[in-house]
């Protein structure tokens, strides 16, 4: 199973304003629905309640909680991003997408294998961040398609992919606290 982060990212890595995405990019959101379809997604009870608010239909939603008394018709619940990965994975689902949000993506931008970032080439405010994260040692570019702005794409964007680096002997390369 590959487990995939996806996300829209701006350039000073805002993902969130106010518990909204910040942006309205038309080409993203169909791309998402493209690649996410028929899959499943794991999201943060915050993301669910604000941005998704009800099941993202043909995909298998589940929402990662502390809250005992979170219920929501239509997803499923997990207490932790493991338990969440665990269930995701025991359905035999061949890639398990990470949808956010800041708080998520930072507890899994170490084990995730792709990374599917949306960069848009602007600065926008906002209150929650994509983490940094190192494109030289633990993540390589493997595929980018860049775009102007239009009258669906409020700002110019680039679809990038980042798969795990690999060590010479192909095994992806572990996340290394040390920086080395
Ligand atoms: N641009 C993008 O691609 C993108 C994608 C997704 C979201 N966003 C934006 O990101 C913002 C939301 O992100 P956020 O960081 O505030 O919240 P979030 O990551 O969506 O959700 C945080 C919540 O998830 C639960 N949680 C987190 N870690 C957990 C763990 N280890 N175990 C159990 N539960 C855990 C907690 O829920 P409880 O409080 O219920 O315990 C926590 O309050 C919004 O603005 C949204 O629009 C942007």
């Amino acid at each position: 199973m590959r487990l995939s982060i996806i996300a829209a990212v701006a350039a000073n890595r805002v993902i969130g304003r106010n518990n909204r995405l910040p942006f309205h990019q038309s080409t993203d959101l169909k791309r998402f629905k493209a690649l996410t379809m028929g899959h499943h997604v794991l999201m943060g009870r915050k993301t669910y309640g604000d941005d998704v608010a009800k099941p993202l239909p043909g995909r298998a939603n589940v929402v990662i909680t502390n809250n005992p008394s979170f219920a929501a018709q239509g997803v499923a619940i997990a207490r932790s991003v493991d338990e969440a990965i665990a269930k995701a994975g025991a359905s035999g689902d061949d890639e398990v997408f990470i949808l956010g949000g800041g708080e998520i993506f930072r507890q899994t931008i170490h084990r995730a294998d792709r990374m599917y970032i949306t960069q848009i080439h602007a600065e926008v405010e906002g209150d929650t961040f994509f983490p940094e994260f190192d494109d030289v040692n633990e993540w390589h570019l493997t595929d980018r398609e860049d775009f102007e702005a239009d009258e669906k794409n409020e700002y110019p964007f680039s679809f990038l992919t980042y798969d795990r680096a690999s060590d010479a002997a192909g095994n992806p390369v572990p996340f290394d606290e040390q920086g080395g």
